[in-house]
């Protein structure tokens, strides 16, 4: 027989958002049987090679809780991977994406125009770092608007090669593969990839060879030294870098390492790329994680958090750059959809209104403490980092910095089976990842930070 699915009216809620309650309440085992029916619906019907992380089926979501088919509210730590910063189904995102698909769902940008498109530029002009002047095209997807910002600096530049760093993470389209470092499981048999690719050692504190104090300089050195000799700085159009590196391990580059590459990028005409597909939104406690640091980037890809769920991804860069494609270069059918512009606007203002970079800090300055704490009690955590609502745990072999995957594994397992939704990362697969939706309350977070803790006790 199967499973009952919960419909979340039948748990007190006509729907999801923020009106749900806001709380943890396990009522079957996780997964409960709804889900066990799904799951084996998904494995009869769904690519194996599209995998997940915890097979509950959500059924409606808001503020800091996902709730299931089965009627469990779980704690969200995740956002859906940095996405749901304003909370799922945010009140100004659905009131927007509701009013754009009644007047019209498509017409592609690129045949008959749209205000929200071009609202939703002239909003990422004024809210990415610089005030030099900018220009915008919209895309679906991270990883195309990678792809499209290494074409935009090729073009502009008439350059071939694209530096890449240790520990990257860009997408999965061919070329944003090439510019990722994991092979498992990301780009595993899937090559080959594309070409005029150098990769180059990344300034991670932890990892760094002769320690942190040092990682700054001597990572600047080996780097622009590796460009000089290998690849000559004239044959390079960009250098792509995630401001704090996200499925590579939450990697923070030590105060200086980005500002230098910024100016070093800037002498030699190599187009400077931000990818704040993961930090950016507020994620970080400033807009952009690259204002930490007064870096401006000089191409800026975003997606994400942008638009509170809805496909949404753009390159933003100085006009001169973005200007210097041919009409018709740049573009694609859904690219700027409306109904994700609509939900980006909606979600921009849920930003500004809630100042929810400052919540990011306040999270941050909440949850910092504890999980230092919890370091002290377990050797196992061998680093503390993130910025903001952007936080880490790496775990490794006491006493030494050898990788600990199995003990994220399980810390993690325990955490879903209570009911607290967290994610793994890294290169070694040793990094437990915090992204908790930035309207999540302190009593969840509170709650969450209580259950890691209990599951470090277990591991
Ligand atoms: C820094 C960064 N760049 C690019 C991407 C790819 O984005 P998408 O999955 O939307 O293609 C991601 C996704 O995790 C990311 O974190």
């Amino acid at each position: 027989m199967t499973a009952h699915i919960a419909q979340p009216e039948e748990t007190g809620q006509r729907s999801g958002g923020p009106a749900l309650p806001q709380e943890r309440r396990l009522v079957t085992e996780i997964p409960g049987p709804a889900s066990r029916d799904l799951l084996a619906r998904r494995q009869r019907s769904v690519a194996a090679g599209v995998s997940h992380v915890l097979p509950v089926f959500i059924t409606a979501a808001g503020g800091g809780v996902l709730v299931d088919a089965d009627g469990n509210s779980l704690i969200d730590f995740g956002s859906g991977i940095a996405v749901t910063s304003v909370g799922n189904s945010a009140p100004e995102v659905v009131e927007r994406v509701t009013e754009q698909v009644r007047s019209f769902t498509h017409t592609c940008f690129m045949v008959t125009p749209y205000e929200g498109y071009v609202a939703v530029c002239e909003q990422l002009a004024r809210r990415t770092p610089g005030d030099h002047d900018k220009r915008s095209a919209l895309f679906n997807s991270g990883a195309e608007a990678v792809e499209n910002a290494v074409k935009i600096a090729r073009h502009a530049t008439g350059r071939p090669a694209v530096v890449t760093f240790d520990h990257a993470y860009h997408g999965r389209t061919n070329l944003a593969m090439a510019l990722t470092a994991k092979n498992m499981p990301y780009k595993h048999r899937f090559g080959p990839f594309a070409g005029e690719i150098y990769r180059m050692p990344m300034a991670y504190p932890l990892r760094w060879p002769t320690g942190p104090t040092n990682c700054a300089q001597e990572a600047y050195a080996t780097v622009t030294e590796l460009i000089h000799s290998q690849i000559g700085e004239q044959n390079v159009a960009a250098l792509i870098i995630e401001p704090i590196q996200g499925e590579g391990g939450f990697v923070v580059p030590p105060v200086g390492f980005l500002p230098r590459l910024a100016e070093f990028c800037r002498t030699h005409g190599i187009v400077f790329i931000a990818d704040e597909i993961q930090t950016g939104f507020c994620r970080t406690g400033n807009w952009f994680a690259c204002e930490h640091e007064g870096v401006v980037p000089d191409l800026i890809t975003t997606a994400k958090g942008i638009a509170g769920g809805m496909p949404l991804a753009a390159v933003t860069g100085r006009a001169e750059l973005m200007d210097a494609v041919h009409p018709g270069g740049l573009g694609g059918t859904y690219g700027g959809n409306p109904v994700a512009c609509a939900a980006a606007l909606g979600a921009m203002q849920a930003m500004e209104d809630h100042d929810l970079a400052g919540r990011a800090r306040n999270i941050g300055a909440l949850m910092l403490p504890r999980l230092r704490a919890l370091a002290e009690r377990h050797p196992q955590i061998g680093d503390v980092r993130g910025r903001g609502a952007m936080l880490a745990i790496e775990l490794i072999r006491p006493g030494t910095i050898e990788p600990a995957p199995e003990v994220a594994n399980r810390v993690a397992a325990a955490c879903h089976t209570a009911g607290l939704m967290v994610l793994t990362c890294g290169t070694f697969g040793n990094v437990l990842r915090f992204l908790p939706p930035l309207v999540i309350s302190d009593h969840l977070l509170d709650e969450g930070l209580s259950i890691l803790a209990d599951a470090f006790a277990m591991a």
